[in-house]
């Protein structure tokens, strides 16, 4: 194995990614975890973890733009199968971010690449990009 050229979830030198967390410092299937990774005050982005992988997700509701969450880190359904808005109660699958019921019914919210190296979750677009917003 290659040694690392910088620390896991360091932000390197030129780099495109942006770390959000180490792997196990995702909750389980059913819960998500909102990130602040432009450092403007609020979580702009959501992560989820599904049975076949992990979705980022944009914190945009496509309806009125708004946050998702009513609180810190409650974007899902209680069952955890859904995320909601909780501005007008839209619902969107967790896999895929399309809305299934509500005012946006057939938009879908913006889900982000995102790359696992050295035990860490990282987006696939930099630190400064407007999809962190
Ligand atoms: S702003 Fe999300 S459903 Fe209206």
């Amino acid at each position: 194995m290659a040694a690392l050229s910088h620390t896991p979830g360091a932000p390197a030198p030129g780099d495109t990614r942006t770390p959000l967390c180490a792997l196990d410092a995702l909750p389980p299937v059913g819960q998500a975890r909102g990130f602040d990774p432009a450092k403007s005050g609020r979580d702009t982005v959501f992560a989820l973890r599904r049975s076949d992988g992990i979705r980022v997700y944009r914190n945009h509701c496509p309806h009125q733009g708004v946050p998702l969450e009513y609180r810190k880190d409650r974007f899902l359904s209680g069952d955890g199968q859904r995320i909601l808005c909780y501005a007008h109660g839209a619902h969107f699958e967790a896999d895929t971010g399309l809305c299934t019921d509500g005012p946006c019914r057939g938009m879908s919210l913006a889900s982000l690449p995102l790359v696992i190296e050295d035990g860490w979750l990282y987006l696939a677009v930099a630190p400064d990009s407007p999809l962190l917003r």
